[in-house]
C-alpha cells in the first residue's frame, strides 16, 4: 500500500510520521513545493525507522508527482495555515488554486486513489475537488469532523477527569468555529450518557470550547495546530487501507442525506478500501437539524465564492 502526502509542512509530515510509525502503509511520499523540503522531512522521518524498528519506506519530492504513482490514497494538506485572529474561511482564495492543482497532478498517477482533503476551508476544498475534477464522491473525503470530535473528548476528559480514550462523541457539520455542531446529546463515557456526569452548562461549556479548539490552539503557538490534525488524518488513512469500515464523521458529498444537497459537509460515513461507503443517519432532533441546516448555508455561501 502506498499513501502520497502533498504539503510537507506542520500537517503533512505530522500525518506522514504517523502513517510510517504506526506502519499502515508500505510506502510513504511526502510532496512539497518549497525546494528539497519534502525530501528534508522525509530523511528526518526516514532517520527515525531504525529506531522505532519501522519498516515503511518514505521519500520525499520537490513537485515530481511522477515519484507519487500508483498510490492508493492522496492526502492533501498544502496550502496556508490560520494565523492566529484569522478564520479558516479567509484561507479561501490561495488555497482553492493550490488544491486545485495539486488533485490534478496527483490524480493523473493515481486515477483511483482516494483523496483526502485536509486543506482549509476544507468543507469548500473537499467540494472544490469533487467538482472540479468530476470525481466519484466516494473517492473524496474531507477531513475535519475527527479532529474536531477528538477535541471534543478532549475537553470532556478534561472535565471528567478522564481518559480522552475512554470517551466517545461526535461533532458534525462544517469544520468552522461557527458551523461545526457538538453532538453532546451523544457523548458517553464508556457508553454512559456524558449527561449523567456533568451538568447541562459544563455541556454547553464543553462544546463552545471544542467550536474554538483550533482558535485556541492558534492563539497559543503562533499558527495553526499539527500533531492532533496530522494523527486524525493518519486514522482515516488506516480506515482505508486497512478497509476497516469504521463509522467515522468525515465531509462527503450530500445528495438529500440529512436533509440537503449538493454540498459537502461533515456527517458519519463508513470508511472502508474504496473511500466512504455509507452515510449513517443519526437521526438529529429538531435543534440539531436546524443548526445543521444553518451549518449547510454557511458553507454553501463559501462555495457561492469560488463560483463568482
Ligand atoms: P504549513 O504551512 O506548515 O504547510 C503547508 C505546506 O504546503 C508548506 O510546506 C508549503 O510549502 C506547501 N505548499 C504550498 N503550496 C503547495 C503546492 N502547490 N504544492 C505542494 N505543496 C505546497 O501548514 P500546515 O499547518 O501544515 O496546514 C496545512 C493546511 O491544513 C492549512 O490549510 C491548514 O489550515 C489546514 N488544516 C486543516 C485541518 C483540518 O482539520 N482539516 C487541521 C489543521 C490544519
Amino acid at each position: 500500500m502506498k499513501v502520497t502526502v502533498v504539503g510537507a509542512g506542520n500537517v503533512g509530515a505530522t500525518c506522514a510520521d504517523v502513517i510510517a510509525f504506526r506502519q499502515l502503509a508500505d510506502e510513504v511520499v511526502l510532496v512539497d513545493i518549497r525546494e528539497n523540503f519534502a525530501e528534508g522531512k522525509a530523511l528526518d522521518i526516514y532517520q527515525t525507522t531504525s529506531l522505532m524498528d519501522v519498516k515503511t519506506k518514505i521519500s520525499g519530492s520537490t513537485n515530481d508527482y511522477s515519484k507519487t504513482a500508483n498510490s492508493d490514497v492522496i492526502v492533501i494538506t498544502s496550502g496556508l495555515p490560520r494565523k492566529p485572529g484569522m478564520t479558516r474561511e479567509e484561507l479561501i482564495g490561495t488555497n482553492a488554486g493550490i488544491v486545485k492543482s495539486v488533485a490534478e497532478n496527483a490524480l493523473k498517477y493515481s486515477p483511483k486513489a482516494v483523496i483526502v482533503v485536509i486543506s482549509n476551508p476544507m468543507d469548500t476544498m473537499t467540494y472544490l475537488t469533487l467538482k472540479s475534477l468530476g470525481l466519484p464522491k466516494n473517492q473524496v473525503i474531507g477531513m475535519g469532523g475527527i479532529l474536531d470530535s477528538a477535541r471534543f473528548k478532549g475537553y470532556l476528559g478534561l472535565a471528567l477527569n478522564a481518559p480522552a480514550a475512554d470517551l466517545q462523541g461526535t461533532v458534525i457539520g462544517g469544520h468552522g468555529d461557527t458551523t461545526m455542531i457538538p453532538l453532546t446529546r451523544l457523548a458517553t463515557v464508556n457508553g454512559i450518557p456524558a449527561s449523567q456526569f456533568l451538568s447541562a452548562d459544563q455541556l454547553k461549556q464543553i462544546a463552545a470550547d471544542t467550536m474554538v479548539g483550533g482558535a485556541t490552539l492558534t492563539k497559543m503557538l503562533g499558527t495553526s495546530a499539527w500533531y492532533a490534525p496530522g494523527a486524525a488524518g493518519a486514522l482515516l488513512v488506516e480506515s482505508i487501507l486497512r478497509d476497516q469500515k469504521r463509522v467515522m464523521p468525515c465531509c462527503v458529498y450530500l445528495d438529500g442525506e440529512y436533509g440537503q444537497k449538493d454540498i459537502c459537509l461533515g456527517v458519519p460515513v463508513v470508511i472502508g478500501r474504496n473511500g466512504w461507503e455509507k452515510i449513517v443517519d443519526y437521526k438529529l432532533t429538531a435543534d440539531e437539524q436546524e443548526a445543521f441546516n444553518k451549518s449547510a448555508d454557511a458553507v454553501r455561501s463559501m462555495n457561492n465564492v469560488l463560483k463568482e
